[in-house]
């Protein structure tokens, strides 16, 4: 059997009002639970196959049932990813659901595609901007806006910026969920890597900067980016955005990109800008083990 949360993580989750976890991670897969629902990641038959009856072992012994399983292949190239199929349960009840984390609803969906809406690796980040209390935050590739949320909470304006309209109107679904009004907030549909300089020449500074890109984008021009290769620029272009004691989020899925190459690289961005930053890694998440997950980094600029 692979290694399950124990059940006091469980009740510490229900404690903190937080119903959208991690349940396993295992060799070829892992499986996270979406308030009622459960996902099975998987990259071979044989590892969903084992998961879904681990499963089933394991909610019984913890005292719990869902609603559905989903079932989610992970391929190896992008262009292949599909959303999830259901394997068990209710096929009749909607693919969107609501699910809580830290007392905050998101809107989750299974229908959407290959991603629910919710990326549950960045819980403690989130919770780091939620404290941060930004008064004014960029939120780059914010995808459903869950890092916005946070952030105006705390009173402060956001500005999301992501290349998809449909995932910025579900960011809007989400701010109504917490009823947040958006009159406060901006939700452009645009290119980062175009917006930024745009920002810059205007004028325009954060205090609290998200950079969580995809591993591989391209513009609406059809223009390529690759974080491994590219993640400087779009480092060197946020800082001329960012105030003089701003918090600059990295973060990535690339495996090739480690805490510390995100250091080495943030360095070199630094002294190109003659600026100076303390680093600061997130707070482990109990129900990811160590090299599960988004690698990231604070910047705290000084
Ligand atoms: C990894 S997700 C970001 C997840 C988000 N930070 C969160 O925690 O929910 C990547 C997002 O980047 C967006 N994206 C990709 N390339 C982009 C670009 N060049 N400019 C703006 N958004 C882009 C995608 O539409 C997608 O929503």
């Amino acid at each position: 059997m692979n290694q399950w949360i124990d059940f006091g993580m469980v009740r510490d989750f229900a404690t903190e009002k937080t119903n959208a976890y991690r349940l396993c991670t295992a060799r070829d897969g892992w499986v996270e639970r979406f308030g009622t629902d459960v996902l099975i990641s998987y990259k071979t038959e044989a590892a969903r196959e084992q998961l879904a009856a681990e499963l089933a072992q394991w909610s019984s012994l913890a005292g719990l049932s869902f609603d559905r399983v989903f079932g989610r292949f992970l391929p190896k190239k992008n262009a292949e990813r599909i959303a999830p199929q259901l394997i068990s349960g209710f096929g009749g009840i909607p693919l969107e659901r609501t699910v809580i984390e830290r007392d905050l609803c998101y809107a989750i969906d299974f229908g959407a595609g290959y991603s629910t809406g919710l990326f549950l690796d960045q819980r403690a980040n989130r919770q780091f901007v939620r404290r941060l209390a930004p008064l004014r935050t960029l939120n780059c590739f914010a995808y459903t806006c869950s890092f916005s949320v946070v952030a105006a909470l705390g009173g402060g304006a956001t500005l999301s910026l992501d290349l998809s309209r449909k995932s910025l109107d579900r960011g809007r679904d989400n701010f109504m969920l917490n009823r947040l009004a958006t009159d406060q907030h901006r939700f452009l549909a645009d290119d980062v890597l175009r917006v930024l300089p745009r920002l810059a020449r205007k004028g325009e500074t954060f205090d609290c900067i998200i950079l969580d890109p995809p591993t591989f984008s391209r513009s609406h021009t059809g223009k390529a980016w690759q974080v491994e290769k590219d993640f400087d620029h779009l480092l060197l272009a946020a800082l001329e955005v960012a105030t003089r004691d701003a918090k600059i989020l990295l973060s990535t899925n690339c495996t090739r990109l480690d805490e510390r190459a995100l250091e080495v690289m943030a360095r070199y961005c630094l002294k190109a800008t003659r600026r100076a930053a303390n680093f600061q890694p997130p707070v482990r998440l109990p129900d990811f083990p160590p090299g599960a997950g988004a690698r990231s980094l604070w910047m705290l600029l000084r």
